[in-house]
């Protein structure tokens, strides 16, 4: 399940309907930069790490290795689930997943902050930093938390260099390397160490079983490292391809793709944003459709929906289906817009410009459709829904080439339709 926008999709709600019929639920990438919120019974639950499948007694939820995982706040969540009553014992960390430490937030923080105009607008939690340590073989890895004196020597070796750019790059004090290593083996080794496992045996005998799993991407499609909108992106590859190399499995266990769409645009951050409403409009979908970030509180910039993107969503990610969200959003506009294309220097295209420069220069075409002015949050089935909204719903999925097999009117976990095959 992969976001095929900028993220904030409401990937949380889908997840948590289809990981009702899956045996595991694995995060691959990502850190806490995510944010999924979910509502159950009323209840709001914010996650940000740990699966969204741990709301349900029979699913295991696994962090894989492509993930970054800051302890402190991994922690910080077992104990607000276990505080509702949910038991986070299932849970399964890969010993191969790197940490985010103090050091890569702060890196983080100082790094935007002197890029000035040119900031990326990142959520400023370190994942930048930490995946570029992963590359750069200086991470420090889950599995480390189990051995203190190797722990301690890997801390010391990266602290030398990092502590060199924070005094001498930003005049920052630096860290003490065996404070942290003591913090880290004293208080979180040991509460973290029973979850643990062999993440990789565990998903291959579920494969081979025919079990059911969910593989969770965060963050989505345009802010990939690769295929995104570089350099206004994030440090990792939420595109489903990465699903592989994230949790240790073969190509051939991927039969179904779902994207996930909001039926308009949102981004967090800077970067070209095409459809951008600066408008009564877009404050209204901010309104409406609450656009502020689960995570930094953010206030997200707004649009219509772009089927230039998401066609070439379908096609970064092999989608073989669509779940639409927060269509019960645009409930109350007479007019609905979709971006049908691009122009660029008179020229069409119906997929992302090549070359980010002409992405920059794109305006789009658009298609109006009269809105439909009528309620949606009660409709559970297809014939519920006015004509406008079908419509609007069979023009995007015409669109993107692909089936809508799920639209959400709502945040309730039972505000959605579900199209059968
Ligand atoms: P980073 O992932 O914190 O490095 O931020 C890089 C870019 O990705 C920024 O534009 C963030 O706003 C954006 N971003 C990161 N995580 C999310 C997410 O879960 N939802 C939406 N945007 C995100």
């Amino acid at each position: 399940m992969v976001g095929t926008q900028w993220g904030d999709e409401g990937k949380g709600r889908v997840v948590d309907i289809v990981a009702k019929e899956c045996a595991y639920v694995v995060r691959y990438q990502g850190g806490h930069n995510a944010g999924h919120t979910l509502v159950v019974d009323g209840e709001v639950f914010a996650l940000q790490l740990i699966p969204s499948g741990i709301l349900y007694d029979h699913v295991v939820p696994i962090i894989g290795n492509g993930v970054v995982i800051d302890p402190r706040v991994l922690l910080n969540e077992i104990d607000t689930l276990a505080a509702k009553d949910v038991d986070c014992q299932r849970l399964m960390l890969s010993p191969q997943a790197h940490l985010v430490l103090p050091y890569h937030q702060i890196l983080d923080e100082l790094a935007e902050s002197r890029r000035g105009d040119n900031k990326i607008g990142t959520t400023k939690r370190g994942i930048g930093p930490a995946y570029a340590d992963k590359a750069s073989r200086i991470g420090i890895r889950v599995e480390d938390l189990l051995d203190p004196e190797h722990l301690r020597a890997r801390l010391h070796s990266a602290l030398a260099e990092k502590n060199v750019i924070l005094r001498d790059v930003y005049g920052h004090e630096g860290l003490d390397p065996d404070q942290l290593a003591d913090e880290l083996i004293d208080e979180i080794a040991p509460r973290v160490a029973p979850y643990i496992g062999d993440t990789v045996g565990h998903l291959h005998e579920a494969l081979h079983a025919g079990e059911r799993v969910l593989f969770e991407g965060a963050q989505a499609t345009f802010l990939d490292l690769d295929h995104g909108t570089y350099p206004f992106v994030t440090s990792s590859n939420p595109i489903a391809g990465y699903a592989l190399v994230g949790s240790g499995i073969g190509p051939g266990a991927i039969d179904q793709v779902i994207g996930i769409a909001k039926a308009y645009l949102t981004r967090v951050g800077a970067g070209p944003f095409v459809t951008e409403l600066h408008d009564e409009i877009g404050d209204h979908l901010v309104d409406v459709g609450h656009e502020y970030g689960t995570n930094t509180g953010r206030r997200r910039r707004t649009g219509w929906f772009d089927a230039v993107m998401a066609r070439q969503a379908v096609r970064l990610n092999a989608c073989t289906e669509i779940a639409l969200t927060k269509l019960d959003v645009l409930d109350q506009l007479e007019t609905i817009k979709v971006c049908v294309a691009y122009e660029v220097d008179g020229r069409r295209y119906e997929y992302l410009p090549h070359l980010r420069r002409l992405h920059d220069k794109a305006t789009p075409v658009y298609a109006e459709f009269p809105g439909w002015c009528t309620d949606l949050s009660g409709a559970t089935e297809r014939h519920d829904l006015p004509r406008e909204a079908i419509d609007y719903i069979s023009f995007l999925e015409r669109q993107m080439g692909v089936p809508i097999r799920f639209v959400c009117v709502g945040p309730g976990r039972e505000q959605y339709l579900r199209f059968a095959a």
